[in-house]
């Protein structure tokens, strides 16, 4: 694989500025959840730093558990109309208070899929909370509670994000540069 570097078109958001927001939507959270029975729920893999961060941030007591989903794709990088659950949560979820972690809405059919699924199964409340909004590739209508920054419709990485599964560990979230990519066969 190429070092980022090699593959970066710019930074859009740096570092600095994410934990801000992320500072600032733990404190929202933590106001909005005072009467407890919080659930976090990570979409796997992209939610991971995005929810670890988030979790630190947030001052009422909380519980965490996992999914992932696997769209059914065209291509690589894009998602298509469903999304199937590749690994369920370990917990009930009913009666309690859901809020799920991830890390981009981009076509929306995700996060479509899976409030579609956790709906049946009586949380108390369901909500959304992402990091990172790209509302013109929308096609699925998703509610969005809480959200870090929409972005305009370019693809990114980093902060969770992958090119291909590769460096979804950088701290920020940058551009790639497709002219530069070159993927491995
Ligand atoms: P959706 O179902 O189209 O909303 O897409 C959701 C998933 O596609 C996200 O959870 C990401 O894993 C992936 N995705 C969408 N846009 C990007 C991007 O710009 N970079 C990396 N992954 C992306
Ligand atoms: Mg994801």
């Amino acid at each position: 694989m190429q070092k980022y570097q090699d593959v970066l078109a710019e930074i859009l958001i740096q570092e600095d500025d994410l934990q801000k927001r992320i500072r600032e939507l733990g404190a929202q959270i933590s106001a909005d959840y005072q009467d407890g029975d919080l659930l976090l729920i990570c979409i796997l893999r992209g939610g991971v730093p995005f929810m670890v961060d988030l979790s630190r941030h947030i001052t009422v007591p909380h519980m965490m558990d996992f999914m992932a989903v696997s769209s059914y794709g065209v291509g690589r990088r894009e998602s298509s109309g469903s999304a199937r659950v590749s690994l369920d949560l370990q917990m009930d979820i009913r009666g309690k208070n859901v809020l799920l972690v991830e890390d981009i809405v981009d076509s929306g059919h995700t996060i479509a899929s899976v409030l579609t699924m956790l709906g049946t199964r009586q949380p108390k409340t369901l909500k959304v909370c992402t990091l990172l909004d790209k509302p013109e590739r929308r096609e699925a209508h998703v509610p969005i509670d809480y959200l870090g920054f929409t972005i305009p419709n370019k693809f990114v990485f980093g902060y969770g994000l992958d090119l291909d599964e590769y460096y979804r560990n950088l701290p920020f979230v940058g551009v790639v540069d497709l002219d530069k990519y070159k993927p491995s066969e």
